[in-house]
């Protein structure tokens, strides 16, 4: 199993790149140097795509899934840009090439743009790609990850699916950050959202699942469709275990043995305490723990990986 806990080392002797490195404007420069116009709808309305894929002991994981679910993003937002789908892989690879990073969180966005001036029609915008590479960051602190996170399910509910298809991977995350605040209010260390429903969605950054006699369960709608949520369906394949993809209700979270959270920033992840209380005895669970050294097992698999191409 791959080393966790404290981060490896960047392998670069340009300490100016450690932080990372972006494609803007169709050239590279320092991340700190990155910078979109004021006026672009992908930071005044929302109006953008994105994804992250990410790089561990220099291998891109799974960078096929990603670039399959931006085109498809990309496509439903009726977003066009110049650069194919190869094209795209390849700033992706000297982003982290240049950052000289071996754990690097690499994402691509393409934005609406500016629109002409004066005009408020969108087919009007000259749609752009961005792309960084700075290092891999965890959604959990270290000690989280090693006791398990603590969630407090929100008032606040998720944007209904047929409002902002979730789907497409975006960046209407006022609900999110909302439940994130009623969260450290109520104690808790992060949140889950429900929907009009009841049902458990998922939270700032990733899915959840529950694990019940044996049974792995995951909600059906209302989310985002995680690489890492599949990846946990196939490795649970792999291992014979049973899964379920449907609706999950906020009563069950109690009544799991176990239960985890899945995303590319930081894989799969127990979390021991919801609202308040524990999760089965409260410690990160044996199936959650089979399927953490799985997956990190995945990252040197060519199967599930590709080397980055450092020249
Ligand atoms: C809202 C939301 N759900 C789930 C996820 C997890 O997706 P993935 O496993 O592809 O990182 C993310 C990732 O950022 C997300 O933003």
């Amino acid at each position: 199993m791959a080393k966790l806990g404290a981060e490896t080392a960047e392998t670069t002797a340009d300490a100016s790149a450690t932080s990372g490195v972006a494609f803007i404007d169709g050239r590279y420069c320092p991340i700190a140097e990155a910078k979109i116009s004021v006026l672009d709808w992908g930071f005044l309305r929302s109006d953008a795509t994105y994804d992250v894929a990410h790089v561990w002991q220099g291998r891109f994981f799974r960078l096929d899934a990603h670039l399959d679910r931006f085109e498809r993003s990309m496509a439903k937002l009726r977003l066009q840009i110049p650069q194919d789908r190869a094209a795209i892989a390849e700033i992706l690879h000297e982003c982290v090439r240049r950052s000289g990073l071996h754990d690097a969180y690499v994402e691509m966005i393409c934005t609406r743009g500016v629109a002409r001036a004066g005009s408020r029609d969108p087919r009007q915008a000259d749609n752009r790609l961005i792309a960084f590479a700075i290092p891999f960051g965890w959604i959990l602190r270290p000690e989280e990850r090693d006791r398990g996170l603590n969630v407090v399910v929100a008032s606040v509910e998720r944007i209904p699916p047929e409002s902002v298809d979730p789907t497409v991977k975006n960046y209407h995350w006022l609900d999110l950050v909302q439940g994130l605040f009623e969260a450290y209010d109520r104690g808790g260390e992060n949140v889950l959202l429900k929907d009009r429903d009841g049902h458990i969605t998922e939270g700032p950054g990733f899915n959840v699942f529950v694990v019940r006699d044996g049974l792995v369960a995951t909600p059906d709608r209302g989310v985002l469709e995680g690489i890492t949520r599949r990846s946990a369906l196939e490795l649970c394949a792999e291992l014979e275990i049973p899964t379920e993809i449907r609706p999950v209700a906020a009563d069950e979270l109690a009544a799991a043995d176990e239960l985890f959270a899945t995303s590319t920033a930081g894989g799969i992840m127990p979390i021991t305490r919801v609202d308040g209380a524990a999760v089965g005895d409260g410690r990160p669970g044996p199936m959650t723990a089979r399927l953490i050294a799985l997956y990190w097992d995945k990252h040197s698999d060519p199967a599930w990986s590709t080397p980055v191409a450092y020249g």
